[in-house]
């Protein structure tokens, strides 16, 4: 008699889907990649760093491809894009760690900039990843 594990009977299998994490080379976009190929996913990683992508791709089955673009500058995520092809999930965790003050010590063009990445780079990840 087979028995299932609870992913089978779940049917939440990624087995076969190509899944995109944008901020895949540490912290939670890493541990995602690590439990999407559990699941059975083939992954491709991006970040900045080629020394971050090389070192998490250690970490990940040998089917996982790894890109560097910096998320903040929207040709190189056309760019990206064009070379990742059609793709099945898209995951975006890249971000800077925020450094929180009081607001009426708030430097605007600082603050202002932490959402280059967090949030244009993810809007403007959607736009080129759409087609
Ligand atoms: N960890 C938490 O508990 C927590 C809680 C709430 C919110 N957050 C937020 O969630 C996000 C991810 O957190 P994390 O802990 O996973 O951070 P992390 O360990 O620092 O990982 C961030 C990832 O994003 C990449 N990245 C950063 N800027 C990039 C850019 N401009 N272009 C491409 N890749 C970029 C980094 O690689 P490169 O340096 O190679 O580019 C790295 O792979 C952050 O914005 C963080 O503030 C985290």
């Amino acid at each position: 008699m087979k028995t299932q594990t609870a992913q089978q009977t779940s049917g939440n299998s990624l087995t076969g889907k190509k899944v995109v994490i944008l901020g895949g080379s540490a912290g939670i976009g890493l541990a995602t990649a690590q439990a999407a190929a559990a699941a059975g996913a083939q992954l491709v990683i991006v970040s900045r760093s080629i020394d971050k992508v090389n070192s998490a791709l250690k970490s990940l089955p040998a089917t996982a491809t790894g890109l560097t673009a910096d998320l903040s500058d929207e040709e190189q995520i056309k760019a990206l894009f064009a070379k990742i092809g059609g793709f099945d999930h898209l995951v975006y965790t890249a971000g800077e760690n925020l450094k929180l003050s009081n607001v009426a010590d708030t430097n605007m063009d600082n603050a202002r900039r932490f959402f280059y990445t967090r949030y244009w780079g993810a809007f403007t990840a959607v736009k080129h990843a759409a087609s």
